[in-house]
């Protein structure tokens, strides 16, 4: 099958097909990330801007270690060290960017939107890893890549996300991959941080009682508390949020016995989850960092092997 869509701007757009196929790609990457030698010549000639306006390390790093592998020409800026600082706007940035003639630009940005906004003003690729609180497919795709390597299918597992869900991109790119996929989704978190109607996202359910949300899931998936995005009325204090929605070793046992335990990062230990936890035996964390950069391998080889272009 092949892949017809010009750029990823998030999940919402991507068919059950679609995300097999950038899956199954990313399988046959993986093994290129346990060679002696990390490089294949797949991307030679390409050149890949990673434009980040806010703070990454995973994320950043994994799409310019794919690049690399890839034989790529990466280059990278940030936003505190771009012309933005000078009140640049980004269509002026990006018209400046592709006047170099980059063949992809990776950009994350704090406004929910700026990659489709880019996308309908410059002619290469335009890859979203992460816009404001709307989507960041690449790591639902990693997410789901690590959970069908741990479970064999993604299809009629429960799997519960819990956490802030409002401000949440992953939770978004997570229901739509997960939902498409067959997966049964749980969402759980106080009233105050799950959005009315998130249900219509998807086939989920939403649960405000941690442990009803994991009781027999197959999957535990722990959001961070987004510091930087939260009003106090949202969460009165960390230690309560702890006490009623913290993931720790007692919990947990609520959860099937062989159930994993996700996180995309950055972690909040002590707060959505105990580092009993994050350390322990069913954590698959440092699997969905691993995971990371063979998605974004298939990500950059398919959006830039479109020759017959189906716009997101
Ligand atoms: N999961 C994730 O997006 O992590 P970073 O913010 O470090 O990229």
């Amino acid at each position: 099958m092949a892949f017809r869509h010009k750029h990823i701007l998030g999940i919402e757009p991507l068919s059950a097909e679609d995300i097999q196929l950038i899956l199954d790609t990313a399988d046959s990457f993986k093994e290129i990330n346990s060679r002696d030698i990390k490089k294949v010549p797949t991307l030679r000639g390409k050149t890949i801007i990673n434009a980040f306006f806010e703070a990454s390390t995973r994320t950043r790093l994994s799409f310019e270690i794919a690049g690399k592998r890839l034989s790529a020409d990466t280059v990278n800026i940030s936003g505190s060290t771009s012309s933005v600082v000078k009140g640049e706007t980004l269509e002026d940035t990006a018209r400046n960017i592709e006047a170099m003639s980059p063949d992809i630009i990776v950009i994350r940005h704090g406004h929910s939107g700026a990659p489709h906004y880019l996308a309908d003003r410059v002619g290469c690729s335009i890859v979203n890893a992460g816009d404001g609180a709307h989507e960041h497919p690449s790591q639902a795709l990693l997410d789901l890549m690590t959970i069908r390597e741990h479970k064999g299918t993604l299809k009629g597992l429960e799997v519960a996300i819990v956490g802030d869900i409002t401000h949440s991109r992953v939770v978004r790119s997570n229901i739509y991959a997960l939902t498409r996929m067959g997966a049964n989704v749980r969402l759980a978190g106080p009233g105050t941080m799950v959005p009315p109607g998130i249900e219509r996202l998807g086939n989920v359910s939403v649960f405000h009682d941690l442990r009803d949300a994991i009781q027999d899931a197959d999957v535990v998936m722990m959001l961070r508390i987004q510091m930087e995005r939260q009003s106090k009325t949202l969460l009165p204090s960390l230690r309560e949020y702890a006490r009623f929605y913290g993931l720790n070793p007692l919990n947990l046992t609520l959860a099937k016995p062989d159930a994993i335990v996700m996180h995309p990062g950055p972690m909040n230990r002590g707060v959505e989850i105990s580092s009993y936890v994050a350390d322990g035996p069913q954590n698959v964390i440092l699997n969905q960092v691993e995971n990371g950069v063979a998605v974004r391998m298939a990500l950059l080889y398919l959006v830039s092997g479109v020759d017959s272009m189906q716009d997101q």
